[in-house]
């Protein structure tokens, strides 16, 4: 992959002489550096970390996108401050949103509109727009999530006229959504003032890797917003595969193949195919263990349903492993009234 900043930086420093007296305290391990004369600062970065910084927000179609290394956690918060600057007093955000949500407006004392979601087969289903009209009326703001755990995109496009009709700003928590920016018609930051993407979940960034970005009218408030949430330790092999991750070719080939496999293998007719919902109702844990047993892991069990992450990582090869396994593996229906393993973690603590 051409043009990887961060990495060009990294592997020069590897190359030459280097006497350590500086953090961290294991006094080099391979790129594990930090912020010095020729690495740049991303509390203020001028050099390769801006360049880098540019990069991403050219291709995310932003004003500005700040690298995180500290998970979507930091940009829901950064965006939810710049928001919060910039006059909104309150949010209308659905029931399953996040914890983060919860707290980033616990502790900037931003008032939550919640928006209900109907529990569907043990699934929370998008709110649909009358509900978030109603709910954005009383609210100053609007925060969404898409695509969500299950995989299925949130309406952008009406939530984008409604907050253009109420002068209100859209917030888009795009923490599954980072490989959609290939495709601008469902990607948040198409629709959003501001906008998170959690590259590690489904790019190839290390844990913990982000992007949060804003367009033209809320970047000044997000630039200085960032720097409330984020370390002033960040971790460079972090920042070096955020770049990686969101210059990564599309895999049109796995995207195809999983669209196939879901089909194949009865999963959930969703939006996205990164997120592979297979029901198996009483069945599910059980279909989990069976699933360890062979050196298979789901990213999630929610005693209905397992979902298996994909990413343009994902070879095909280990595709057809899953698809010929969970053939093998008995099912049982999930009751349309089945509850949300979700919610009641969530939001009980709202
Ligand atoms: C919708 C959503 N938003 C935000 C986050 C926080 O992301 P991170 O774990 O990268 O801080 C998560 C984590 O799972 C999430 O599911």
């Amino acid at each position: 992959m051409k043009g990887l900043r961060i990495e060009a930086m990294l592997r020069a420093q590897r190359r030459g002489r280097h006497i350590s007296f500086h953090t961290p305290g294991h006094k080099r391990r391979g790129d594990d550096i930090t912020e010095l004369s020729y690495s740049d600062c991303l509390y203020a970065p001028r050099g390769v970390l801006l360049a880098a910084e540019e990069d991403i927000a050219k291709i995310l179609g932003a004003e500005k996108s700040f690298m995180l290394t500290d998970g979507s956690t930091s940009g829901v918060f950064s965006m939810l401050a710049a928001a919060r600057a910039a006059g909104a007093a309150s949010v209308a955000a659905p029931v399953c949103s996040h914890p983060s949500v919860l707290h980033a407006c616990r502790a900037m004392g931003i008032g939550i509109v919640p928006i209900p979601q109907q529990v569907r087969f043990g699934i929370p289903r998008m709110p649909k727009i009358a509900e978030i009209a109603q709910a954005l009326e009383r609210a100053d703001a609007l925060l969404l999530t898409s695509p969500d755990y299950y995989g299925f995109f949130a309406p952008l496009k009406e939530a984008r006229r409604l907050c253009d009709a109420q002068d209100k700003p859209l917030l888009v928590d795009g923490a599954h959504g980072s490989h959609l920016h290939f495709e601008p018609s469902v990607y948040g930051g198409t629709y959003a003032d501001l906008w998170v993407d959690g590259v590690h979940k489904s790019l190839p960034a290390l844990t913990q890797g982000a992007v949060v970005s804003a367009h033209a009218a809320y970047a000044a408030f997000l630039q200085d917003s960032v720097r409330l949430f984020r370390t002033t330790s960040p971790s460079y092999p972090i920042l070096a595969s955020v770049e990686k991750a969101v210059k990564y070719p599309r895999n049109r080939a796995i995207e195809v193949a999983a669209r196939e496999c879901r089909t194949a293998c009865g999963a959930i007719d969703n939006d996205d195919w990164t997120k592979l919902v297979v029901p198996f109702g009483k069945e599910a844990r059980r279909a989990a263990q069976t699933l360890e047993a062979h050196g298979v892991y789901p990213e999630f069990c929610d005693g209905q349903y397992l979902m298996f992450y994909l990413s343009p990582c994902t070879k095909a090869r280990e595709l057809n492993k899953l698809r010929k396994l969970l053939a093998g593996i008995p099912r049982e229906a999930v009751p349309e009234d089945a509850p949300s393993g979700v919610i009641p973690m969530y939001w009980e603590e709202a």
